[in-house]
């Protein structure tokens, strides 16, 4: 039997869409963030990048401008989403049907807090996964802590974030110094 009808009987059942949430504060989004986005773009149907609503931070971008430079980065990426989210991160995850938890790891320093999130993440949710990509070599260095300090001492970040985050560093330090 060739028709369409059997051939659909042996295909394996239609799965529902992987979604993954690739958490983070994102002040600002850098390449190493970029690389790990697109990588698991490749992997994941949707890749929802969470940027936290943390009221005990100051951080240096307002959340609308830095989901701005994000969107900015990623639009025309049909697989990538950038939302923000307040609470806990499992939270958001179920409530966006996402299984799985994306982190990056540049350097065995990261390994301590990311190996505690995880598996703090995983009690409360044991459903949810975490997923942990390398970025490319050139970003094992990058954090964005260090491009703000670089970028505010008038050292050149170039290559190590987007070119829309670039742009909105120079406004924003711009906007300070004639403040
Ligand atoms: O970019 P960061 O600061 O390393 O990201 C940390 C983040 C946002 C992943 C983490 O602080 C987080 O998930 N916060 C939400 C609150 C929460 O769920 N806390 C428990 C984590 S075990």
């Amino acid at each position: 039997m060739t028709n369409a009808r059997s051939h659909r009987s042996r295909q394996a059942p239609h799965s529902a869409a992987r979604i993954a949430v690739y958490p983070g504060s994102f002040d600002p989004l850098t390449n190493g963030h970029v690389d790990i986005i697109t990588r698991g773009s490749r992997i994941f149907d949707r890749i929802i990048v969470a940027l936290l609503v943390n009221p005990e931070k100051t951080p240096l971008f307002t959340l609308e401008e830095r989901l701005e430079m994000a969107r900015e980065v990623f639009r025309g990426e049909p697989r990538v989403e950038v939302e923000a989210f307040e609470g806990l991160l499992v939270d958001y995850a179920q409530r966006r049907g996402a299984h799985v938890i994306v982190r990056g790891l540049r350097a065995v320093s990261d390994f301590e807090y990311e190996f505690q999130m995880a598996l703090m993440n995983r009690r409360l949710v044991a459903s949810i996964e975490t997923v942990f990509m390398m970025p490319a070599e050139a970003y094992t260095y990058t954090s964005s802590r260090i491009i703000r300090e670089i970028f505010a001492l008038g050292g050149s970040i170039s290559g190590l974030v987007p070119p829309a985050v670039e742009s909105h560093l120079r406004r924003k330090f711009a906007a300070r110094t004639n403040g």
